[in-house]
């Protein structure tokens, strides 16, 4: 698979540099950012671009993993190191030996874990789970997390010790919200990539209020949610629908909405003109959220309805509301089986 950093922003330019110089160096990489920034894309690139690129890319979660398992995972252990080791079974840095080791999520590595990976890339050498002989290998640290490690360490969480191994090369990526610029070549490469992977010939309209309102939403899930919106407006998303969730989301954020989306519809468009230099602003918000409130529970309902063959009774156990309240919901939004 390819791995690329689509951008043209000075940050994704200058994080293609690092990305060069640090792979003909092996130094330990740090990764941060949100979540959907393209952490793990970067993680891929600088294995790509190393000369380890012929060796294994191991990939651990550190918060996947459960915090009992993860020492094992990462070290291995010996026959018989403890019930059920029935063999050896060699650790993820064994399997990233001349490769790279991805560790993901370091943030959520367990405090007394992390002791041990200090020791281990201080040494090189660790011993597997039960076993003594010491174990030397040449594994490309990257480490990524979506944490604030800063603020993690003041509170405890994270070794400062650890934290300063790691952040050799330092490479952050910032959230889609401050590059904005960015967001129609993004938007073009999705395109263009959904076309190939799953067949789509619809061309999303980007133009005019969308473009606007991407500009302007704060992307919460970046990339990957902007990916996830470019795919639902090419397999028949309506735009409405999409425009009236983002400002969902920014007004739970607590994200001010921008004058010209304080409304959805063209009809509402008199009440806002006329209102728009009152206070009373605010009434036209309080319909757009309702409106689109039922839009979403409308198509929550009928995928609901269509996944379970109709059946009301195992429909609303799935939305997890009464037979009743389904019932009265579905006249509501005039929900009929054709
Ligand atoms: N600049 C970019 N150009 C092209 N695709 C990108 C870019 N940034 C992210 N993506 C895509 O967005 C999605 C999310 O990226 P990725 O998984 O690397 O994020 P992450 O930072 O690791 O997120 P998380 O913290 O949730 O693990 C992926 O499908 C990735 O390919
Ligand atoms: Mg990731």
């Amino acid at each position: 698979m390819e791995h690329t950093l689509i951008g043209k922003d000075l940050s994704i330019q200058k994080i293609r540099e690092l990305i060069q110089m640090a792979s003909d160096t092996a130094l330990n990489v740090l990764i941060t950012g949100e979540t959907g920034t393209g952490k793990d894309v970067v993680a891929h690139m600088l294995h790509q671009a190393s000369g380890r690129n012929n060796n294994n890319f191991i990939k651990v979660n550190c918060a996947a993993i459960p915090s009992t398992l993860l020492e094992s995972e990462l070290f291995g252990y010996e026959k018989g190191a403890f019930t059920g080791a029935v063999q050896f079974k060699p650790g993820k840095f064994e399997l990233a030996s001349e490769g790279v080791i991805f560790l993901d999520e370091i943030g959520d590595m367990p405090f007394i874990l992390q002791t041990k990976l200090l020791e281990v890339l201080q040494s090189g050498e660790f011993a597997r789970l039960g076993g003594t002989r010491d174990i030397k290998v040449d594994s490309w640290v990257i480490a990524a997390t979506n944490h604030d490690l800063l603020n993690d360490m003041k509170l405890g969480l994270f070794r400062e010790d650890l934290f300063y191994r790691l952040n050799i090369i330092k490479i952050e990526i910032p959230p889609l919200r401050e590059r904005a610029n960015d967001i129609p070549i993004l938007s073009k490469y999705f395109i263009r990539k959904y076309r190939q992977d799953f067949n789509l010939d619809k061309h999303p309209d980007l133009n005019g209020d969308l473009e606007d309102l991407f500009k302007l939403y704060h992307w919460p899930g970046n990339v990957r949610e902007l990916a996830s919106v470019i795919l639902r407006l090419m397999v028949g998303d309506e735009p409405e629908l999409i425009k009236s969730e983002l400002l969902n989301n920014m007004e739970t954020d607590g994200y001010t909405l921008p004058m010209e989306f304080m409304q959805i519809s063209p009809d509402k468009q008199e009440s806002v003109d006329e209102r728009s230099s009152s206070p009373e602003t605010l009434i036209p918000l309080k319909d757009l959220k309702a409106e689109a409130t039922r839009f979403i529970e409308k198509k929550t309902i009928m995928h609901a309805l269509n996944m379970t063959g109709w059946n009301k009774t195992e429909a609303a156990r799935l939305l997890k509301i009464s037979y009743k309240t389904l019932f009265y919901k579905m006249a509501n939004a005039g929900i009929e089986k054709n």
